[in-house]
Formats: structure tokens, C-alpha cells, sequence
């Protein structure tokens, strides 16, 4: 079987956990991460709570929603939701609640 032409695959690593886990197709990186059995916050889980809400440490991440729930100054200092988030490259987050479940 061959994977459609733009099916990617990124890695998401975690930090300061050491955690690891891959994203495929259009999963965002809270439900990639839950089917790797990595747990990260969340409760809405359509980017208006900020429970999700981390730090970008590297790589680039686009929204599954217009406006989600961050401000233009946090989104420039790296913060992002994973609950609306989808990598389009590699990406390490910082988040201290990230668990292996
Ligand atoms: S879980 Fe509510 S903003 Fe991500």
C-alpha cells in the first residue's frame, strides 16, 4: 500500500519528559499524541479553554480553527494549543503536565 503523495508524517517530541511520539495525515497533536498513549491537558479541545495551552520550543505548527485561543503576543513568544494544532515540520513542545499513560 503507498501513502497519498502529501501524507507526512512529523515528530513531536516533549519535554522536559523526553517524550515522543509521530503525527500522521491531519491529527492534531493533542489527538496524535492521545493515540500514543501520551497524555497531555486539555478539556475543551477546540482552542477556546487554554487548559492545552504550551510552549513551541521549535518547528512550525497551522490551526485547524480561525481563531484560536491565543493572544498575537503569546502566539509570538511560542505558545500554542494542541488541541487545534497540526505540525507542518517537526516540532519539541514544553509542557511539564506531559505524561506517558
Ligand atoms: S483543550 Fe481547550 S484550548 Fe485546547
Amino acid at each position: 500500500m503507498t501513502a497519498p503523495e502529501n501524507f507526512e508524517i512529523f515528530t513531536v517530541k516533549v519535554e522536559p519528559a523526553g517524550l515522543q511520539y509521530d503525527v500522521e495525515g491531519d491529527l492534531t497533536l493533542l489527538e496524535a499524541a492521545e493515540l500514543s498513549r501520551i497524555e497531555l491537558p486539555s478539556s475543551c479541545r477546540n482552542g477556546t479553554c487554554r487548559t492545552c495551552v504550551c510552549r513551541l520550543v521549535s518547528g512550525e505548527v497551522t490551526y485547524t480553527i480561525e481563531w484560536p485561543g491565543l493572544s498575537a503576543e503569546e502566539k509570538a513568544e511560542g505558545y500554542v494549543l494542541p488541541c487545534v494544532a497540526r505540525p507542518t515540520t517537526n516540532v519539541v513542545l514544553e509542557q511539564t503536565q506531559a505524561r506517558a499513560t
